[in-house]
């Protein structure tokens, strides 16, 4: 088959991870059989520095016309002034909005072979497999009034949490049809104790659940949850929250993987169900790592990841995709290491080596 991929590599180390994703995806397209045609196009500092702003409209509309986006990291030193009128970070909100990529899958999955490299005791992280839906196109990130203003008694700012009960249902569902896929469990996470947003998000989370009697709801608050995935992760299996405690949330969870170079992430703007190819961006969980750019080191296979979650949901190439897991896995069984995940007597490669590793395994 044929598929159309806007490629957006960014900045920093962005370009380097993205790269050996593409070769990894060629190699899938040779073994079986698709064509997949690449557009690349500017995000962050670079489209800033370039086109003068994060993401120009053309390339939003490239974007559209594609089956999926797949992209790097943006962001560095260069533009983080905090009077700058654009930052890179405005890139990805923009496409997050523009494309109503309204839920973020971000797995957290610890490799057996990785389970004595974290802060953690490696019994507490061994088997820890869950997945968290972030809804990503609403909360504080978006809500209004926002804004920033002088009173007569100094500087005042407000930044405004809000979600109709339609933007909880859809995030919520996605959560349900996950929770079917996997061990038929969702954790709803809200601050329903403080929070009207919250409790809202609760109210509707059990009235989406009579639609779906198979899978259990539980209910927990946000901080509750934040001691939870240190004390005991394994206990979790799919996690739907709202903007801000996810992108907390899942900043803390990916220290259970011992690395942030492991965890891939997915954007989607529809339910996915199977056997339907929804629209998405996929992106690493990683930043652009400004300081490791351009020397060949990164850890790509949280982008190869992500191109495996690429394959999966948008695409609706399920078998391909667990193939890319399954080379990841085999290269890491066979010692492979990039620096941030090195151990006593592994082997140290560097980003297009681990990119060839994996590629040569498909
Ligand atoms: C993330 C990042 C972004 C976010 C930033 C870069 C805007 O932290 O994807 O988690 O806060 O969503
Ligand atoms: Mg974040």
């Amino acid at each position: 088959m044929k598929f159309n991929l806007t490629v957006l590599p960014g900045d920093g180390v962005g370009p380097e991870v993205t790269a050996e994703a593409i070769k990894v995806l060629e190699a899938v397209g040779r073994k079986y059989g698709h064509d997949f045609e690449l557009d690349y196009g500017l995000v962050g500092g670079i489209a800033i520095d370039q086109e003068g702003t994060a993401l120009s409209a053309a390339t939003l509309k490239q974007c559209q016309q594609g089956n999926a986006v797949l992209l790097g990291a943006v962001g560095g030193p260069k533009w983080d002034d905090p009077q700058a009128k654009v930052r890179p970070e405005d890139g990805l909100l923009a496409l997050r909005k523009g494309l109503g990529l309204f839920a973020n899958l971000r797995p957290v999955k610890v490799f057996p072979q990785l389970a004595d490299q974290t802060n953690l005791k490696p019994e507490v992280v061994r088997g820890v497999d869950f997945i968290f839906v972030r809804e990503l196109t609403g909360g504080l990130y978006f809500g209004r009034p926002k804004r920033r203003w002088a009173t007569s008694r100094g500087r005042r700012a407000v930044d405004s949490m809000s979600y109709s009960e339609q933007e909880i249902e859809r995030i919520v569902r996605v959560g349900f049809e996950l929770a079917r896929l996997r061990q038929k469990k969702l954790v709803s996470v809200d601050k329903a104790n403080v929070l009207e947003s919250s409790r809202l998000w609760r109210q509707v989370a059990g009235e989406v659940a009579r639609d779906y009697p198979d899978v259990s709801l539980e209910h927990m608050l946000v901080d509750a949850c934040a001691m939870r995935l240190i004390q005991n992760p394994r206990y979790l299996d799919v996690l739907v929250t709202e903007n801000t405690f996810g992108d907390i949330l899942t900043d803390e969870a990916s220290m259970l993987a011992g690395s942030m170079g492991m965890l891939p992430s997915a954007s989607l703007a529809g339910v996915p169900r199977e056997g339907t190819a929804i629209f998405g961006l996929y992106e690493p969980i990683h930043g652009s790592a400004p300081r490791r750019a351009g020397q060949d080191i990164s850890n790509p296979i949280a982008t190869i990841l992500s191109a495996a979650m690429l394959l999966r949901y948008s695409l609706g190439l399920a078998k391909e995709a667990a193939a890319v897991e399954a080379a990841v896995d085999g290269v890491l069984e066979a010692g492979y290491r990039t620096y941030d995940i090195m151990a006593e007597s592994m082997r140290k490669v560097g980003t297009k080596q681990m990119g060839d590793l994996v590629a040569a395994r498909v």
